[in-house]
């Protein structure tokens, strides 16, 4: 088996991992952007719609909503604890019924027929967690779909400028004072990170060829037994494109959820976040400015593809 397949086995099954995906968007000001992005792309096309098959479903973030829909939604994801806690979401919002949830990697699709599902769809980056298996993956996804295929995968163009700002992620954190561990480790180290920061460029350059974040030794944690993040290909928007068109997808759609979000201080976007009226602005008029192809590139962690079978 491959190493990022096991890697995000290990990483994704954590114990607490569905309890904390399942809070990113009380969290996380860019998670509440991309989430609310992908939702609204997701709301445009589901006439017609009847079966679904979401691919690294989470924690249920879409499955849940596309059952509220009337969808009838196959959950499938390569963790326990993910499918656990949408199975206790799923209860909660009483759509258990039209939701079959499978434990499954997205390497191994072969068990769904061709045109198994009106849409396809794979949200916040699983197939990039299946190097070097990703191309292989998207043409299984766009096998098994009949009508549509929606996914968003990890952007190159999007986290190289992480290799040049080690705190990023505190400009989106919604309060400071909450208890969630990755909130706690980014304020904590936050002078630390700055300090201590030196620019790589030949690792840039390198991630700017190869698309790859991690490697070796993420592959030496894992052997001595640690859960480290995922292996994880990102991608360039041309390279999606070209991509599905070979795999025979029509009118291919990409965006960046993000891209606006990610040019705004912390202070504003909070202050945005906690005024209902501002926020509904604020959110209608990122869809429209990260809808855009020309800023595709330079979403934040997410490239979106949307395609007609
Ligand atoms: C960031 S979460 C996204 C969850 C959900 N799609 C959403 O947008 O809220 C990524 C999910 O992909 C799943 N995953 C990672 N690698 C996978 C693989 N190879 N096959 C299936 N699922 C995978 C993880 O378990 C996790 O639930």
């Amino acid at each position: 088996m491959d190493y990022s397949r096991k890697i995000a086995e290990r990483q994704w099954n954590l114990p607490d991992k569905g309890e904390l995906e399942s809070r990113r968007e009380a969290t996380y000001i860019d998670d509440i952007i991309q989430k609310d992005h992908l939702q609204r792309k997701l709301l445009e096309n589901l006439d017609g719609i009847k079966t679904v098959f979401d691919g690294g479903a989470g924690s249920g973030r879409f499955s849940i909503l596309l059952a509220k829909m009337g969808c009838r939604v196959t959950h499938y994801d390569i963790s326990q604890s993910m499918i656990d806690k949408a199975k206790e979401l799923a209860e909660k919002a009483g759509v258990t019924e039209r939701i079959t949830f499978v434990k499954g990697a997205l390497e191994d699709l072969s068990h769904y027929a061709d045109r198994s599902f009106d849409l396809v769809i794979s949200f916040d980056a699983p197939i990039s967690y299946t190097y070097p298996n990703q191309e292989r993956v998207i043409g299984e996804l766009v096998r098994i779909a009949r009508k549509k295929i929606m996914f968003s995968v990890s952007s190159r163009l999007g986290s190289l400028p992480y290799l040049c700002n080690p705190i990023q992620k505190n400009q989106f954190i919604l309060d400071e004072e909450s208890d969630d561990p990755f909130v706690l480790w980014c304020v904590t180290n936050r002078d630390k990170m700055v300090s201590g920061f030196r620019f790589d460029k030949q690792n840039a350059e390198r991630v700017a060829s190869d698309g790859l974040l991690g490697g070796q030794q993420e592959i030496d944690e894992y052997e001595r037994g640690g859960a480290p993040w995922c292996i994880t290909y990102t991608f360039l928007p041309d390279e999606l494109e070209k991509i599905l068109q070979g795999y025979g997808v029509r009118n291919i759609q990409l965006s960046g959820p993000g891209a606006y979000g990610r040019t705004i201080p912390r202070d504003i976007l909070v202050r945005l976040m906690n005024d209902p009226e501002q926020k509904k602005d604020f959110l209608d008029f990122c869809y429209r400015f990260d809808s855009n192809p020309y800023v595709c590139g330079m979403g934040k962690d997410n490239l979106l593809a949307v395609g007609e079978i």
